[in-house]
């Protein structure tokens, strides 16, 4: 396994026009994100990436952090900046993106867990964070972090060793991160395009929604949460839950928790 990305491998994978053709690279940061938001204030092409090999500060969901030590992995940080009512339809281009990715580098068959996890049986392989930064209703950027396990042994890490596996793992061999990087940078342009043209996106998503027909807990930021049967998935990404007494909720992010097993 080469210790340190090599770029001009990514660039010759790549077959966008401006997502991941510009490239920050970095050995250790905090965040990437943190690094993101600093470049897209400074005027960072759109499609610019922030890619380290390590974070000691990596950020998760609902104010989680995300472990993310050197060993293969893939951290990155996208800059786009799409209208107001393109950016919820993001959280369903990431990982609809990194799940053709995987498809596509190795055998397996990822699943999508609502929102945005992107998991190999029930075991966890990519996190997806969205930053928006607004001025009133004008987005200025929107950062996609994306966390992917490609060859890391998440045994060696108490924290997620329950709960998360790696590509690696799962394949059995060591795979290439340049290519799991590339093609899933590929997808996300073709979908964003697809977005920008007034297309579907979700198509894909929704065919890989592990959550559907379950019945689960979604546990929405500030402590409030909504149980019952999720019975479907809108175009833009929100979970429809029918509650126990017939009546339907639709919710637009949140955090599931299966309460069948
Ligand atoms: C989650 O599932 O909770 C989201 C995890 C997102 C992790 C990625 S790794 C690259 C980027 N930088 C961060 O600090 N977080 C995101």
């Amino acid at each position: 396994m080469s210790e340190t990305l090599d770029l001009d491998r990514l660039q010759t994978l790549l077959e966008t026009n401006f997502v991941g053709r510009s490239v920050t690279y970095r050995t250790s940061v905090e965040t990437t994100m943190a690094v993101a938001a600093e470049e897209a204030a400074a005027g960072a092409p759109e499609g610019a990436i922030v890619i380290a090999e390590e974070q000691t500060a990596g950020r998760g969901r609902m104010g989680r952090s995300w472990t993310s030590p050197t060993g293969g992995n893939l951290y990155f940080t996208l800059v786009l900046r799409p209208t107001l009512e393109q950016l919820r339809y993001l959280a369903v281009i990431a990982p609809l993106a990194v799940s053709l990715a995987i498809e596509e580098t190795t055998s397996l068959s990822p699943r999508i867990k609502w929102p945005n996890d992107v998991l190999i049986g029930d075991r966890k392989v990519c996190g997806v964070l969205v930053d928006t930064n607004l001025t009133g209703d004008e987005v200025q950027n929107a950062l996609i972090g994306i966390g992917i396990n490609v060859n890391l042994n998440v045994m060696l890490y108490a924290e997620i060793r329950e709960i998360a596996t790696s590509l690696r793992t799962e394949f059995g061999e060591e795979v290439e991160r340049e290519k799991v990087l590339a093609t899933a940078l590929n997808h996300i342009e073709e979908l964003y395009k697809r977005l920008r043209a007034g297309e579907a996106v979700s198509v894909g998503w929704k065919q890989r929604l592990d959550t559907l027909g379950k019945h689960v807990k979604v546990t929405i930021a500030g402590g409030e949460s909504q149980e019952g049967v999720a019975v479907d998935a809108d175009s833009d990404g929100a979970l429809i839950i029918r509650r126990d007494d017939g009546s339907h909720v639709r919710v637009e992010a949140g955090e599931v928790t299966l309460r069948d097993g």
